[in-house]
């Protein structure tokens, strides 16, 4: 087990598609390594999410964990392992929200997203995930898949005037950078 590096914006990798895990990795000791190096990884930057391709493995996969925390008052989202994640839309109702990102530390964005999905998906032992969630739960989600098709947030953002650093934007976040 082990705290891995994270790729930053701009290394190619990060911009390239994953490919999905194959269904006979479901269980193997090399997901089960990687899953461990993922979550110390993403523990020890304070993430609320990893997706495997930060970390220089371009397959289908992101972990998610958001426990009470002064930076996203009243939202809890359990630990999840999701792979080959398929999101789908519901609703029109779109969402502006500050996103930030390992890959892009100590910088943050607003990004307007969709506000309630489905997801489902497949846990490391194979079996099946099926969510609808809205709010925050949502936004990391959709922020954790978009690192499977090689998309990084400010990608997504359309007012590049809410685009800062985090020390100026959130000095109150200070310890914490990313997500
Ligand atoms: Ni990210």
């Amino acid at each position: 087990m082990a705290v891995r590096p994270i790729l930053k914006m701009g290394t190619p990798s990060l911009m390239q598609p994953s490919v999905p895990l194959p269904r006979e990795q479901f269980g193997s000791r090399a997901l089960s390594k990687l899953l461990d190096d993922m979550k110390q990884t993403m523990v020890a930057a304070h993430g609320a999410g990893l997706a495997a391709p930060q970390i220089g493995e371009n397959v289908r996969l992101v972990i998610f964990e958001v426990r009470e925390n002064p930076r996203y008052p009243g939202v809890v989202v359990p630990f999840t392992v999701l792979i080959n994640p398929v999101i789908s839309v519901i609703g029109e109702a779109r969402e502006a929200g500050w996103e930030g990102c390992l890959s892009v530390p100590g910088m943050r964005g607003e990004v307007t997203r969709p506000a309630k999905i489905r997801y489902t998906g497949f846990d490391e032992h194979g079996e099946p995930i099926d969510r609808t969630v809205e709010g925050f739960h949502a936004r990391v989600v959709q922020h954790e898949c978009d690192h499977l098709d090689g998309v990084l947030y400010p990608m997504r953002m359309t007012d590049m005037s809410r685009f800062g650093f985090t020390e100026i934007l959130f000095p109150d976040l200070a310890p914490y950078d990313d997500d």
